[in-house]
């Protein structure tokens, strides 16, 4: 156990027990203070990255140093980057942006369920919108690892509209990112999921990749990935139809997957009575975390044998080298964590990549040295 599980994280979630929201502060703002700091920056860097060629691999046209990335929603107005590309992540994907800046639902808004090591949210995209996430990104200038934006709908446009939203979000961050996430799956935006039905992605991508052919030539800039992520509450019939809407707009691949609202293999009751408490139950928010993971892992098992040419992004209660490998073995290319990070601290991404590599060296003397289907050596 790490001295961040042993000492620090009881210690936050003691501090934080009414507003977990507030931890999250906490580390947005130590993060942020490590990004100006450039010689801990670099012992960081050098202490959490683990450089090693058989972790490397590509996707989509990007060059990722490893494949456990950070995922949405934990750096959502890209203002702790500098910070947490010190952390040793493969990728980080910042968001989700929305055009216009938001407040987000009410607080408290976070809630975490310990005994299930899984967190309920029901942020609402809080954010400061597209143009202000820009020009910080402008400033900032380019990361050493990739970034994802990810891109969802304001809260106050009409779904009718919504193509134009997101559009407006993708113009305004193209310059910056390496890969683009259009998010139809937070269930904590009125109305989003019904998005990810195939006629209303079908004129959102439509839409994205036209806005992107023309930034294509206006900026002379290669063309960018856009890859979608779904909810894990969609059955298999409703995932093929997505499937079938990303080939035929040239989307790169699947991003699964975002969290459920769903309720089943909870076992802390005081956690989830905190997060529905005076709320209807059913706009109580997405769960993340360990429950997830089985789920996560059957959608991700089906997507890669109904679409072998599609980029996976796997995440949902990943919080160790084997769930990382179990992932890899199920078709992913690239994982995230989210809810592994705040239950594992800053160390996950190292362990994870650690214990990848112990897994290649045993599998290798076993014969077999690669991690699976979609594993950096087999696919890379
Ligand atoms: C507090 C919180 C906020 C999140 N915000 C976003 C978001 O803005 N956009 C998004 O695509 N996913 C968001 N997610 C979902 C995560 O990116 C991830 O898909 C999900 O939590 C499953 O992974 P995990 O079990 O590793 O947390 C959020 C998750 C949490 C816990």
């Amino acid at each position: 156990m790490s001295i961040y599980e042993s000492i620090l994280r009881p210690l936050l979630f003691a501090l934080s027990r009414r507003d977990p929201e507030v931890a999250h502060g906490w580390a947005l703002a130590a993060l942020r203070i490590l990004g100006k700091l450039p010689f801990i920056r670099s012992l960081c860097a050098m202490h959490y990255r683990v450089s090693d060629a058989r972790l490397g691999h590509s996707a989509f046209g990007v060059d990722f140093p490893n494949p456990v990335g950070l995922a949405a929603g934990f750096d959502k107005n890209g203002d702790a980057l500098k910070g947490l590309e010190a952390l040793g992540f493969g990728f980080i994907e910042l968001g989700t942006v929305t055009r216009h800046a938001q407040p987000g639902n009410p607080r408290p808004r976070m809630f975490r369920l310990v005994e299930d090591k899984a967190l309920i949210n029901r942020m609402g995209f809080n954010n400061e919108g597209a143009d202000a996430v820009a020009a910080r990104l402008k400033k900032l200038g380019k990361l050493s690892v990739p970034l994802g934006i990810s891109i969802g709908k304001s809260k106050i446009t009409p779904l009718e509209e919504a193509a134009e939203d997101y559009a407006y979000s993708f113009r305004a961050l193209y310059p910056y990112g390496d890969y683009f996430a259009v998010n139809v799956s937070s269930p904590n935006t009125p109305g989003l999921r019904t998005l990810q039905a195939a006629e209303e992605l079908d004129r959102i991508l439509l839409r994205l990749t036209a806005e992107r052919e023309k930034l294509r030539v206006e900026l002379k800039a290669p063309s960018k990935s856009i890859l979608v992520k779904i909810a894990p509450d969609l059955d298999f019939e409703a995932i093929d139809a997505v499937l079938k809407v990303c080939a035929a707009r040239g989307a790169a691949g699947i991003i699964a997957v975002n969290t459920t609202t769903g309720r089943e293999g909870v076992k802390d009751e005081e956690g989830l009575r905190l997060a529905e408490a005076g709320c209807d139950p059913a706009k109580a928010g997405g769960l993340s975390g360990k429950p997830l993971f089985q789920k996560a892992l059957d959608i991700v098992r089906h997507v890669r044998e109904r679409a072998p040419e599609f980029a996976i992004i796997a995440g949902g209660g990943i919080f160790t080298a084997e769930d990382a490998l179990a992932m890899l073995g199920a078709g992913a290319d690239l994982l995230q964590i989210y809810t592994g990070f705040i239950y594992r601290g800053p160390g996950v991404a190292r362990q994870i990549n650690r214990g990848l590599l112990r897994l290649i060296a045993r599998r290798h003397s076993r014969g077999s040295g690669n991690l699976g289907p979609g594993s950096p050596r087999a696919r890379g």
